[in-house]
């Protein structure tokens, strides 16, 4: 970051993020916050929430969270800086000038030449896959039944035999050897100086807003590799893009395709398909996922059906459902992938096998069923067991029953026997059953769940003081930041605390220590946005109060006194723990 704090927080406090949102969605009040539809997922009825006390916003569906700062950052694409900008000009405040532009001018500066030059060289590409020497290419791509539009829309073109063509073009335009060299696009070396991509058809690789930020390209017959990315540059972080996505972001559609390359995206919109995006050659990331779930909440897969495609399916499966997308397997049988599979059986066919998606779940156990031999009476058991382990996974019992149900419908096997088996295991494993629900139903909370009790109960305490500061009184003297343990509740704690010795917790501000960490950043936000139960009696309020901070306060001695240093200190702290043990908390 290049700005001093004070200033970023000038900006903020002048700033109101009722104003700012309500530029983007269209927000309704509801008591002390206002509600509108999240611009982050699609959605019916809105989850969305401003709240102009805290100065932040947050989505109760996808988790989406943050501050003015943020919400540009996510919405506009807006870096940091570019995002302070902004608002310091609406709200009249001058920033900096020196300290910021040297090296951010300079790096915002690269990155405009690099995407400049991308530019020239997707043009330059194209313009050679429509002339003589591009012939070859052309042709490729005919034969593999790609339409002049199809060819247009995608920018493909042609990089060709001349080892060095795009280079001399590149320098021709007036760049220099540095910068071209960052593009990945050229190698120069003592020995000469080389295009990277030769004698393939060009894929560019656009962002969500249409600018070329890599090439892939294809070997012309059977060569190896037969695909070859450029490397990540300051642009392109395949982490953190998808193919295709800058034209699949506006499908009518309530899911998206995900597959595996470039010809299945390219094939499945030149038939109609234009939700179709593709992770490129690299596995399936968490960050695609949150990508994807700006768009949809339901993605269905469509990957190659060999043993690698599957194995990839599985592995995608989780990564979309903690990113809060649900997610269905197309069967592809007998084709390999979609391009093969439109090619021999055509739209129509493919738009059936859409509607007909199989639910991950029972994907997972069709899976896991392939490994066992179900005419052994033994075998057979060992499926149902690892099925009935695979359904605990469903910390909710409504939603657990529904798989029962299915699982047992698909699988032949006994409604009542199957859930008996599923509960037994439950209690053998200390999971299932009654797994305490306290929020909402989402893909958040189930993570909630899963999270160790000492975390749970540090969380639990940083959310009661958050919502209800009266409550700094009653733990003075018990609690202080050093005893939340779990590193990033600690820092969050002592931040906390700073705020209230000097009269307000400021929720935007501490949520910005953390915006260079995705998870973090979360995490955090949900904090600030955890409800409690508004249900209970004072006593049964006393009660959960005092036995939170009893957990919190409980785990820090237990870990003080296994780092105790001598006999003394040791003494100190069991002194402690017993009185702790006679700790009750009354909150009216
Ligand atoms: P076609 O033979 O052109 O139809 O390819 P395909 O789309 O059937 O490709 P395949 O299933 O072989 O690969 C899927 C995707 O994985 C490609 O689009 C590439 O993004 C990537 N990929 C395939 N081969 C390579 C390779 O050799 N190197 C790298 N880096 N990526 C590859
Ligand atoms: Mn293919």
């Amino acid at each position: 970051m290049f700005y001093p704090e004070e200033i970023v927080e000038e900006v903020r406090t002048k700033t109101d993020i009722v104003d700012i949102v309500s530029g983007y969605v269209k927000l309704q009040k509801k008591g002390s916050s206002y509600f509108g539809l999240c611009p982050f997922h699609n959605e019916k009825s809105p989850s969305f929430s401003v709240s102009p006390g805290k100065q932040m916003y947050y989505c109760f569906g996808c988790g989406a969270g943050g501050n003015a700062i943020t919400f540009l950052m996510e919405y506009e694409n807006y870096t940091f800086p570019e995002a302070l900008k902004v608002l310091a000009d609406k709200a009249g405040v001058e920033l900096p000038k020196e300290e910021v532009s040297k090296e951010a001018r300079a790096q915002a500066d690269l990155r405009a030449s690099l995407l400049e030059i991308n530019k020239l060289a997707a043009n330059y590409f194209y313009y050679q896959l429509k002339h003589p020497q591009g012939r070859q290419g052309y042709q490729y791509l005919q034969n593999r039944k790609l339409s002049d539009d199809t060819i247009r829309r995608f920018g493909l073109g042609f990089a060709n035999k001349t080892g060095d063509d795009l280079y001399r073009y590149l320098r021709e335009k007036g760049y220099k050897d540095g910068i071209l060299k960052e593009t990945g696009l050229v190698t120069i070396e003592e020995r000469g100086t080389h295009d990277k991509f030769w004698n393939r058809v060009m894929f560019p690789i656009m962002d969500v807003n249409n600018r070329v930020i890599g090439f892939g390209g294809r070997v012309m017959g059977d060569g190896t590799p037969k695909y070859l990315n450029s490397p990540e540059t300051r642009l392109f972080d395949k982490s953190r893009n998808l193919y295709g996505l800058n034209y699949a972001k506006s499908t009518r559609e309530k899911h998206m395709l995900v597959c595996e390359g470039y010809m299945d995206v390219i094939a499945m919109h030149q038939a109609g398909f234009t939700n179709a995006v593709a992770s490129l050659g690299t596995a399936f990331t968490l960050q695609h996922a949150s990508l994807l779930k700006r768009y949809t909440d339901q993605v269905i897969l469509t990957y190659d059906s060999d043993k690698a495609g599957v194995k990839a399916a599985l592995r995608a499966i989780p990564i979309l459902k903690e990113a809060g997308v649900s997610a269905r397997v197309l069967n592809m049988q007998p084709y390999k992938d979609p391009d093969e599979f439109i090619k021999n059986l055509g739209a129509e066919a493919f738009r059936q096998r859409i509607e007909n998606a199989r639910n991950s779940f029972l994907f997972e156990i069709d899976v896991l069923k392939q490994d066992f031999d179900l005419q052994d009476p033994e075998q057979k058991t060992q499926f149902y067991n690892g099925a009935a382990r695979k359904l605990l996974e469903f910390t909710e019992a409504l939603e657990r029953d529904n798989y029962i149900q299915a699982v047992s419908r698909e699988y032949f096997i006994n409604y009542e026997d199957l859930k008996r088996l599923v509960n037994s295991l439950g209690s053998r494993l200390g999971t299932g059953g009654q797994a305490a629900r306290q929020q909402t139903p989402s893909y958040r909370d189930r993570k909630k769940e899963k999270e160790d009790g000492p975390r749970k109960s540090q969380r639990l305490l940083l959310t009661w003081l958050i919502e209800e500061p009266g409550l700094f009184d009653k733990i003075e003297g018990i609690i202080t930041p050093d005893d939340f343990k779990e590193e990033l509740y600690h820092q969050v704690a002592v931040m906390v605390f700073e705020g209230h010795a000097k009269g307000q917790v400021n929720p935007a501000g501490i949520l910005n220590h953390f915006i260079n960490d995705e998870e973090q950043y979360k995490t955090v936000a949900s904090l600030f946005h955890a409800r409690l139960k508004e249900s209970l009696t004072n006593e049964e309020r006393s009660k959960a109060f005092s036995e939170t901070v009893y957990k919190v306060k409980k785990n820090s001695l237990d870990e003080a006194s296994r780092a105790a240093a001598d006999i003394g200190q040791l003494q100190e702290i069991i002194k402690a723990q017993s009185a702790l043990k006679s700790l009750h908390i009354s909150i009216d």
